[in-house]
């Protein structure tokens, strides 16, 4: 793989696009982001033309891998129909019940663009339901970009004052947070206790630590959140971007057996297409009829809501997860072995996996350690990864792409 073009593509770009990417946390791929120009299945081709097989899939979105033909079908039929209305339109309600159909617990939901952005819808339904206004959430948990949620705080930071995690950040509205540590069962026993005097409104909680290390929640956790929740009032809003129709198709509430009262869905939700939602309880939800604003121009545009019907019509089928777990355990065993060892290793929870240090650290969306020395050498040979190790797998990888990995890796990392 000769790189040259993404080099060249990267330096022009860097001259129109602020930091030459659209998001900054992709410029953290080293040497420099890689510049697409197709992407099938479980592979990019860059603009010489070079194939590699694609671990990022687009930071998670992709269960069914890049151009799944029935997605993109209802894609091209609504496209040709229309593109944004500002009224209603069928899709709406024929897209969110086939969502609801995969999340049991949610009697309505409310349409949005970003993981972001509903986070912030749910946390308002929360703050109006309550009449609080404060928010527990867990140290190096990522809830998007937004100041409110983005707090720069390391792992062992429980119960000190959220501190921005960038320069620009407003520093006034981090004291809406109240920050526990995942899996601490007593600090969150503890915070949730004193949610009348701290004026705690929702519990806003990643139940995989998804974005850090990859880690499970402990049997005790959810359910001492869920309780503590009912016992003093708070809602209970699980951040589902991640874990939601990957993890398992009702996402991680089915998974661990959680009964959360608002969810937030964005990624693998519409197949690659850009729309989220919150899910809950109708009471939560239906206060956007009694003075919660709720908006957005492109907000249940109809060209994302056919991607999140088909994307969910294709979800619908429980051989999607037997395939997505069996690829998942393949890369696991293969690329697994090859890279283990006293360095560190992959840390699995379906078909979300993460290299973590023998150190355990991981950068929250960073580059670190043997991770960071392997990246570029991988690259070069063909295989794209995240810069902070995570991996996302998806229905179209084959075993053919997990031994083509892992000779790579035996390769550049001889054991
Ligand atoms: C757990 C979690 N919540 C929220 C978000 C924000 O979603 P978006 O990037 O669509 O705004 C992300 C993004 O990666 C995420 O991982």
């Amino acid at each position: 793989m000769a790189l040259e073009s993404s080099r060249a593509a990267f330096e022009r770009a860097r001259r129109s696009v602020g930091g030459g990417v659209g998001s900054g946390l992709r410029a953290a791929t080293r040497p420099h982001p890689l510049f697409v120009r197709e992407a099938r299945g479980a592979h990019v081709w860059d603009l010489d033309g070079d194939r590699y097989v694609d671990y990022v899939i687009g930071w998670g979105p992709l269960v069914l891998g890049h151009g799944d033909p029935r997605v993109l079908s209802a894609v091209s039929r609504a496209t040709r129909t229309m593109q944004v209305v500002g009224t209603g339109h069928a899709l709406e309600y024929l897209a969110a019940e086939a969502v609801l159909e995969a999340v049991p617990h949610g009697d309505r939901l409310l349409w949005s663009n970003t993981g972001t952005e509903a986070v912030q819808v749910a946390l308002r339904l929360a703050r109006a339901a309550t009449g609080r206004r404060r928010v527990l959430k867990f140290a190096r948990s990522y809830h998007g970009w937004q100041d409110s949620v983005l707090a720069g705080m390391a792992e062992d930071e429980g119960d000190r004052a959220a501190r921005p995690a960038g320069r620009g950040q407003s520093a006034g509205v981090l004291d809406d947070l109240v920050v526990g540590r995942f899996n601490d069962v007593p600090l969150a026993e503890r915070l949730l206790g004193e949610s009348v005097e701290r004026d705690i409104a929702a519990v806003l909680v990643d139940p995989i630590k998804s974005n850090a290390g990859v880690e499970a929640p402990t049997p005790d956790f959810l359910s001492a959140l869920r309780t503590g929740c009912d016992r003093h009032g708070v809602v209970l809003v699980l951040d589902e971007v991640i874990t939601g129709f990957r993890i398992a198709r009702g996402g991680a509430a089915e998974k661990y057996g959680l009964l959360p009262d608002l969810s937030v869905y964005g990624k693998a939700m519409a197949g690659g297409f850009t729309q989220s939602a919150v899910v809950g309880r109708a009471d939560l939800v239906d206060q956007v009829t009694a003075g919660v604003a709720h908006a957005g121009t492109f907000n249940a545009n109809p060209v994302a809501l056919a991607a999140v019907e088909a994307t969910m019509r294709v979800l619908a089928d429980p051989e999607v997860y037997e395939v997505l777990e069996r690829n998942s355990a393949t890369f696991h065993s293969l690329v697994g072995d090859a890279l283990a060892g006293p360095g560190g290793g992959f840390r699995r929870i379906g078909s979300l996996l993460q290299y973590v240090p023998a150190d355990g650290s991981t950068g929250l969306h960073g580059t670190g350690g043997r991770w960071a020395e392997l990246l570029a050498g991988l690259l070069a040979q063909g295989f794209l990864f995240m810069p902070d190790g995570r991996v996302f797998l998806s229905t179209a990888h084959t075993a053919a792409d997990s031994e083509a990995t892992a000779e790579a890796l035996a390769m550049l990392s001889p054991r």
